[in-house]
Parts: structure tokens; sequence; C-alpha cells
């Protein structure tokens, strides 16, 4: 029998201690937080699944590369290292760094886009669509409908509705569309990949109508896998050449460094265009820095021309989909609803199956996040009506698995939480909004669970700092 165990594809160098805290401690960093997890201390979590962005652990590789960094303010050997390297895989003409992904959209928009022109995309990440609006311009989703459903299985729920992006190139006029966007994987869709058909068919509609096609690129290693092991014909193809050739079906791209960059700290701006990447570097000056650094220390610029290259390891990216879906896998067995298939940088609990008893009005997501970091000191992240208030269309618990950071044993310990919250289920309580922002309140707001006489769920859940 072959050996079918699959191992961690390292091994540790160096450590990073946990911090352990006692249930009654947890109780009270929830109230002192207002039961928002952004509002913690990051050592009062023990598992911090919050997100998956410059959280990861760099190799010996980008270690030593580091020592070499370049700091010189132009023309630095690290910036020649990180082009060349981003050149190789994404295949564009300029590469511009930037300090991390939204930085790239900022600097694409403002030179692209214009007051009344529309944006599609499979689905705009957060930053991606406030950067979109800021501009003046429409931030359009056009997802396939499989990718509205969490309970659906599909190979790629990432996908763009074709039909839909010809209907509205059609209705509103190719002139007021600058660029069309994917964003592979599609992170608020549930981390789900994009096909490489339907890359290939948003790229026709693109150059059929001459309009730039870009990709939001985060993701773009685990993408490429998931069409290795889903896509017909591409069975034998490396991680690297699949990339390839998605980049070439667009005509640039934004990049996050900080996801399958494998870097703390980072992000690019590519395009083939001659006339837009001298605007672009124009913007970089103005703000981000020189174009050879956009930034960026020359040791970060390193950290990422390494990166970049580990991170289309086939060993790594075989580990990393692997015990993604591991997590998920073993609670959705034990029946807790997620959405399925499991995503490539995350699994996402469904908080309207979770707790059918909460109104979405109560924050069911929040509730739920709580309780995880009650049982077991996990953080997670809501996305759902406290983040989109009225506009949520699901209400989601994001648990982000950082790169090569944490062992199979933490991921058990985090199933056996979520087991435990899962049986205690019935008791949870809604929450109340004690505190709003006028704008993007989920990174400030207050929150308490509501009022109850079950005395027995009351002691479990401890009320408000003023209850
Ligand atoms: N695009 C996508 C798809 C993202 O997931 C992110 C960040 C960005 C753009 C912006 O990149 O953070 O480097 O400015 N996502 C993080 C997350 C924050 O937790 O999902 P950034």
């Amino acid at each position: 029998m072959p050996i079918r165990t699959i191992i961690e594809p390292f091994r540790i160098k160096s450590v990073e201690p946990l911090h352990w805290t006692t249930r009654e401690e947890r109780g009270r960093s929830l109230r002192m937080a207002y039961y928002n997890l952004f509002l913690l201390p990051a050592d009062e979590v023990l598992i911090d699944l919050l997100t998956d962005s410059g959280t990861g652990a760099m190799s010996t590789h980008q270690w030593a590369a580091i020592m070499e960094g370049d700091e010189s303010y132009a023309g630095s050997k690290s910036f020649d290292r990180f082009r060349n390297s981003v050149q190789g895989i994404f295949g564009y003409r300029h590469v511009i760094p930037t300090h991390q992904g939204r930085a790239a959209e900022r600097i694409l928009f403002n030179v692209m886009c214009k007051k009344g022109d529309v944006v599609p995309n499979n689905t705009h990440f957060d930053t991606t669509r406030a950067n979109v609006e800021f501009v003046g311009a429409e931030a359009l989703d056009l997802p396939v409908a499989e990718g509205k459903q969490p309970s659906f299985v599909h190979p790629f729920k990432g996908n763009m509705d074709v039909a839909a992006l010809e209907e509205v190139i059609g209705r509103v006029g190719r002139g007021r569309v600058p660029l069309v966007m994917l964003t592979i994987t599609n992170n608020s869709g549930g981390g789900q990949p994009v096909s490489m058909e339907n890359m290939q068919a948003v790229s026709a509609v693109c150059r059929r109508n001459g309009i730039p096609l870009y990709f939001d690129a985060c993701r773009f290693a685990e993408n490429a896998y998931f069409i290795k092991l889903r896509e017909q014909g591409y069975e034998s193809k490396t991680p690297k050449a699949i990339a390839q050739e998605m980049f070439q079906l667009g005509d640039g791209c934004t990049m996050s460094a900080k996801k399958d960059g494998l870097a703390n700290i980072g992000g690019f701006l590519c395009t083939n265009d001659d006339v837009i990447a001298q605007q672009e570097k124009n913007l970089l000056i103005l703000t981000e820095g020189y174009p050879t650094y956009g930034g960026l220390a020359g040791r970060d610029l390193e950290a990422i021309a390494v990166g970049v290259e580990e991170v289309l390891e086939e060993d790594y990216l075989h580990y990393r989909i692997v015990s993604t879906g591991y997590l998920g896998t073993h609670i959705s067995d034990a029946g807790v609803p997620i959405v399925q298939p499991p995503g490539g940088h995350a699994i996402y609990l469904d908080a309207r199956a979770f707790l059918p008893h909460i109104p979405t009005e109560q924050f069911p997501g929040v509730a739920l996040a709580a309780e995880l970091y009650l049982e077991g000191g996990i953080r997670s992240v809501e996305i759902g009506s406290l983040m989109f208030g009225a506009a949520a269309k699901m209400d989601l618990v994001r648990l982000a698995i950082p790169r090569r950071v944490y062992t199979q044993s933490h991921i058990d310990y985090v199933i056996e939480v979520i087991l435990e919250v899962w049986k205690r289920r019935e008791r949870i309580l809604g929450m109340r909004l004690t505190y709003e922002a006028p704008f993007l309140r989920h990174f400030t707001a207050r929150l308490e669970p509501l009022p109850t006489t079950d005395k027995s769920v009351e002691s479990q859940f401890p009320r408000g700092l003023e209850g």
C-alpha cells in the first residue's frame, strides 16, 4: 500500500509560543472587546484565523534573500530580482511595486476609471469595491448562479457569468467599461476558483469589445492548483505553466503579496500598456515611492521574489489545498453547514444555517464567531450582516488559514472546538449593536448578547460590560 498520510512539507526551525487563556479570561476579553474580535489584543488569541493576509511563515530561502536586500533608493538590485521573478510567472511588461494590494487598486482605478464608469468583476473584494467607488465608478459583481448558494457543490463557483457580462457591456456601452476584473480565487464568494475555460470566455468577450482584462491575482497559485485538480487537460501541467497560461489571457493585474506572495507585506500592479504604466508610475511617486521600491524596503522585494516562486511548488500547493479541505470535510461530515466545496485559503461557516433561531438582524455570524473564541480562543471573522448591513446575502464566519503556520494538530483542535459549539448551538444568543461607525462599521462596532431569562444560557455566555 502506498503511504497516504499527507504531511506538512517543511520542518520547523523557529517557533513562536502560543498564549493560553482560561474560559473566564476569554469571557472577560470578549466583554472588553465588545464582542468584536477585531478589538481583541492578538496575544489573547490562541489560534488566529482572522486572515491569511500577511500572516504566513517565510522560508529559510526567503529569510536568506532578505539579508541580500539592496536598500538603494533608485535602481536597486532587489527590484531587478523582484521584477524578473514576477515577469517569469505573470508575463506582463510593466511591474510596479506597491506596499500592498489596495495601493495597487487605488492607482489602477485612479488611472483607468472615471465617474459614471462600470467595472464588472466576478466578485469585488471589499477594498477593491471601495477603490472603484472612490473614483465615482460602479463596482458590479457578476458571479455565476452556482456561486450564490453556500451548500451547492460545483468545481468552479468563482466563475463569472459571461452572458451577464455581455449584457452589461451591450447595455451601458463599451465606452463606459474601462476594464473587466477577475478575482482569483474569489475571496468574497468563499475562496472558490475560476476555471481556465471561464477565463478564456471572459477574455474573448473583453478582446472582442476592446476592453482590457485585469486579474485580482491575490491567490493565483491556489487557483492554478484547483485548475490542475479539477479541469480536464491540465492534470499533467505544472502550476507555474497554468499560472502563465491564465495571465496571458489578461492585460495586467493587481496583487497582494501578503497572500500568494508568501510575504508579510507588499504587492504589485502589472500592465502591458506603456501609456497607462507611465501614468501609474507618476501616481506611485506621489504617494508610494520611487518605481524601483514603491513603498517597500529592498528586503521586502527579495522576500516576494522568492515567495511567488515557492508558492507554485506542487508539494506546497498539495498540502495547502488538502489541509484547508481537511478542516472543511471534518466539520461538514459532522453536520456543520459550510460553504461547499472547501475553498483554497479558508473555510466559511454558514451562520444562518448553524444558528437558524437567530434572525439576521441579530447578527448570527458575530454570535458564532464570539462563541468560537469563548470556547477555544479561536479568532475568525464575520462576513455578513455586520460587515455589509442589510445588503448581506449570506451570514458567514470565515476561518482563514495562514500559510505554513499551523500544523494538523492545531487544526484538529479547531475542529474539536467547532464541534463543541455545534453541540450547544441552540442555546447561543443573538447580538445587538451598542455602537456603530458611519462606514466600514465592522472594524469598530460594539455589541452585546441579547438578554435572556434562561439562567443556564446566561452563565454560558457572559453579558456586556454593564450586564
Ligand atoms: N483583493 C482580494 C481578493 C483580497 O482578498 C484582498 C485582501 C485584497 C484585494 C487587498 O489586499 O490587504 O494587501 O491591501 N484580503 C485580506 C483578507 C485583507 O483578509 O481577505 P491588501
